[in-house]
């Protein structure tokens, strides 16, 4: 099956939204900083600029509620266009906006930070939080293209780099071999942007994620196995409410995931040790904050939180580059905390 949308990659790729002039408007939605840092009206002139303030908080029904306000206000119609630029905070509000804005209309994302391009951008999911909870509300809304311009990621913090990362190497982790060893033989400086083998780099994580979504756009199986090192992940950064960055959580919790698979016999002890020198050389903590409380974390990884000896999924290494789903009893996680 092929995804009826396209994968624009490349140094000066946004150039591509010329090829995306057929609507009656073009809507570019976007956050402050980055209206301030990219001036997205060089890009499409044509484009009202519809901003907000952007961050996680802003991630929220009002922010969709005031921007679908501005687009009717503007007159957007059914055959309108909605450009999203911005990270994934943009892509999720403008996402969602687009695929509900009368019954959706048309959605281009171009990502802006490293996460977004080679995550949030693929695979359809758009949404904001409930209040504190992640992600509550939203849809699964295909774009009509993604366009990921490299250049963006000349301004990106290494902090912003390192958290996108993360995603990186768990699709390496679950599925590639060979672009986890490229990515272990450069290691941190793969966090300078114009890195020459970056771009390669990136193009296999996207193609990756893009197989996956593809085989299974409404997570009923294989797409899952993304959520590798993302149970004890969620959990961390619920625990730290959101003070530690989802990357951060996220590389965190592969470990643990893989000392999980090493004691369930899967993955041997020289694997679990390879991942955790290439996340430590990479700027990533890699065990749990020491004032993190351990029931608490157990408790946020389960669905039914009455429940005591309940089973989860969870996904597994069998080697690098090769993932599986077990469901195994919460305990078992316990055992590596
Ligand atoms: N839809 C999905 O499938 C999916 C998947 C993963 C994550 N997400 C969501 O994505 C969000 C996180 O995305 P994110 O990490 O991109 O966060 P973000 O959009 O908040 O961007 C991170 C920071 O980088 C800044 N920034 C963005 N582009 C920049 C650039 N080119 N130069 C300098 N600064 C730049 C932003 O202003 C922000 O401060 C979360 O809300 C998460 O839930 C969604
Ligand atoms: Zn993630």
């Amino acid at each position: 099956m092929n995804l009826p949308y396209t994968v624009v990659i490349g140094k000066g790729a946004i150039k591509e939204l010329e090829n995306y002039r057929m609507f009656t408007q073009r809507i570019v939605i976007t956050e402050k900083k980055m209206a301030q840092l990219l001036k997205p009206q060089q890009y499409a002139p044509d484009a009202h600029i519809l901003v907000f303030k952007g961050g996680e908080q802003q991630k929220q029904m009002k922010t969709v509620v005031s921007l679908a306000q501005e687009m009717m206000n503007l007159g957007v119609d059914r055959k309108s266009l909605v450009i999203a630029i911005g990270g994934g905070v943009v892509g999720d509000v403008a996402g969602f906006v687009a695929s509900i804005y009368m019954r959706g209309i048309a959605y281009i994302h171009v990502p802006t930070t490293l996460l977004a391009m080679v995550d949030s951008s693929i695979g359809g999911k758009t949404g904001v939080d409930l209040h504190e909870a992640k992600n509550m509300l939203g849809t699964i809304y295909r774009p009509r293209a993604v366009i990921s311009d490299l250049r963006f990621l000349l301004t990106l913090p290494k902090e912003e780099m390192r958290n996108g990362f993360a995603e990186i190497i768990k699709v390496a982790l679950i599925k590639d071999n060979v672009l986890y060893h490229a990515i272990a033989k450069e290691k941190e400086k793969l966090l300078e942007p114009s890195h020459a083998l970056l771009e390669g780099i990136i193009r296999r994580a996207i193609k990756i994620k893009l197989d996956i979504v593809t085989q299974d756009e409404t997570e009923q199986g294989v797409r899952r196995l993304l959520n590798f090192g993302h149970t004890v992940g969620h959990a961390i950064e619920a625990a730290s409410s959101y003070q530690i960055k989802h990357g951060t959580a996220v590389a965190i919790g592969m470990v643990y995931a893989a000392k999980l698979s090493q004691r369930e016999g899967l993955l041997s002890q020289q694997s679990v040790t390879e991942i955790l020198e290439l996340l430590e050389s990479m700027g990533f903590p890699t065990m749990l904050p020491t004032a993190m409380n351990k029931d608490q974390l157990i408790a946020g990884m389960m669905h039914d939180k009455k429940k005591e000896h309940q089973h989860i999924h969870a996904v597994l290494l069998k080697d690098i580059g090769n993932a599986l789903i077990q469901e195994l009893p919460i305990e078992r996680w316990r055992g590596v905390l």
